[in-house]
């Protein structure tokens, strides 16, 4: 029996991800999300950092909706890592900061899975109380690039 292209086969079998919950999840790219907003992010540099456009579907303002810029970074070299980003909203005077986590389903599908804090600007501390919301948004990759 030859015991040595067994060995190989099963080597290169074990060194090959076996489930695609090993692959890597990085944001750089396009994503949509569950109200039909999108994202564009940038390639990551060596620190994880990344910067990016937002267009919004949905605005708690009357204001046009225009795209904003986002910041944040990604623990990348890891697989299914988190990451944060803060959008900086161009037409209004709020802010919002999100974190999440990148999956790979067991269809080799990417999702983000995001929850957000909305603080818009109130005009005194006496409405403080009310200038939070929190959400939670589901993001799926349209492309790579
Ligand atoms: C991104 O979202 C904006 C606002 O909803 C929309 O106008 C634009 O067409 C979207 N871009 C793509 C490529 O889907
Ligand atoms: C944030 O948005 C304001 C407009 O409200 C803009 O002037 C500023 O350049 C933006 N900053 C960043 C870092 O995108």
């Amino acid at each position: 029996m030859q015991v040595a292209p067994v060995l190989l086969v099963l080597a290169l079998a074990l060194a090959t991800p076996s489930s695609s919950a090993e692959r890597k999840c990085v944001l750089t790219g396009f994503w949509i999300n569950d109200l039909g907003s999108n994202m564009t992010v940038s390639a990551l540099n060596s620190r994880g950092e990344f910067s990016g456009s937002y267009y919004t579907a949905v605005s708690a303002t009357t204001k046009e909706i225009r795209v904003s810029s986002l910041q944040g970074f990604q623990h990348f070299n890891k697989q299914q890592s988190t990451f944060g980003f803060i959008v900086n909203w161009s037409f209004s005077e709020s802010t919002t900061v999100f974190t999440g986590q990148c999956f790979v389903d067991k269809d080799g599908k990417e999702i983000l899975k995001t929850m957000w804090l909305l603080r818009e600007k109130v005009s005194s501390l006496h409405d403080d109380w009310k200038a939070t919301r929190v959400g939670v948004n589901v993001f799926t990759r349209r492309r790579r690039e």
